[in-house]
């Protein structure tokens, strides 16, 4: 039978296969508070030891082994088979006994939903995962519930990217800093917005491989390596600031809340 799975599902179930997991492979330094560490202590002050909580997009499980101790259950799910299977091993060894990992994608244009029951769940939470839960919130999450995201926002193409051969060039369109999706499907999912959070920081590398990681990740390209090394040694040359070029972080953290 014909694989039915979107091209993105494929493209992650490689690059499981290839890293091991959804992690970033590169060396850089970001600078403090940025979104990334605002959304794990905004989580880590609601866990509760009372709490079910679920995990959208919960990746090859680094949140669910830090947050999942302290809470009385904790289910993530992830379209990505082999992410779960990574989960369930790292649950295992970590023996963890109040986790459950499930192979779900959550879009409705894709006739999926939260794979949670009706009013099971006090918080949801997702980094840089799906925002379609958001739509689900009000049937899985009991009143009173919280939810908390982080949202990856594209940055600006840096003022250097021409000076990249142009097989590396990178292409993704900035997007805005405080996601309109996001405020939309608070409000079409009937929650209530509780507060909002954007950050837009410097993203600092000190080395012309690392930032070809960064460049080159998860994008599959063809590129000639020691050419586009040659380049990033130019822009280097041309913009470091300190021995450092810097690339813009930018993250947008919510937190909504099911009245
Ligand atoms: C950027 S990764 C983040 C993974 C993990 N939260 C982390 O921080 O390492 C986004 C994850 O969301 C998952 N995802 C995206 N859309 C999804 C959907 N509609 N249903 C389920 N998982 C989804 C992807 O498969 C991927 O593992």
């Amino acid at each position: 039978m014909a694989s039915q799975k979107s091209e993105w599902v494929l493209r992650l179930e490689r690059l499981a296969a290839r890293e091991g997991g959804f992690a970033y492979p590169w060396r850089s330094t970001i600078e403090e508070p940025h979104g990334e560490d605002a959304y794990t202590r905004l989580v880590l002050e609601h866990l509760r030891p009372e709490l079910d909580v679920i995990e959208a997009g919960c990746g090859h499980g680094s949140d669910a082994l830090e947050f999942a101790p302290r809470v009385r259950s904790y289910l993530g799910y992830d379209a990505v088979e082999p992410f779960i299977e990574i989960c369930r091993r790292r649950a295992a060894a970590a023996s963890l006994d109040n986790t459950a990992f499930v192979v779900a994608d959550s879009s409705r244009k894709r006739a999926g939903r939260v794979p949670a029951l009706d009013q099971s769940a006090d918080l949801l939470i997702t980094r840089r995962g799906p925002t379609n839960p958001v739509l689900d919130a009000r049937r899985v999450c009991r009143p009173g519930a919280a939810l908390i995201g982080l949202y990856f926002v594209a940055p600006p193409l840096p003022q250097w990217n021409d000076m990249l051969p142009v097989e590396v060039r990178m292409t993704a369109e900035p997007s805005e800093l405080v996601s309109p999706k996001v405020l939309d499907y608070i409000e079409r999912g009937g929650l209530r917005m509780h507060g909002c959070w954007a950050f837009d920081v410097p993203e600092w590398f000190d080395d012309p491989e690392q930032l070809l990681l960064y460049i080159a990740w998860n994008r599959e390209l063809e590129f000639d390596e020691q050419r586009a090394l040659d380049a990033l040694g130019e822009v280097f040359a041309a913009h470091a600031i300190g021995g450092r070029v810097a690339l813009r972080h930018r993250r947008f953290l919510w937190k909504a809340m099911v009245d």
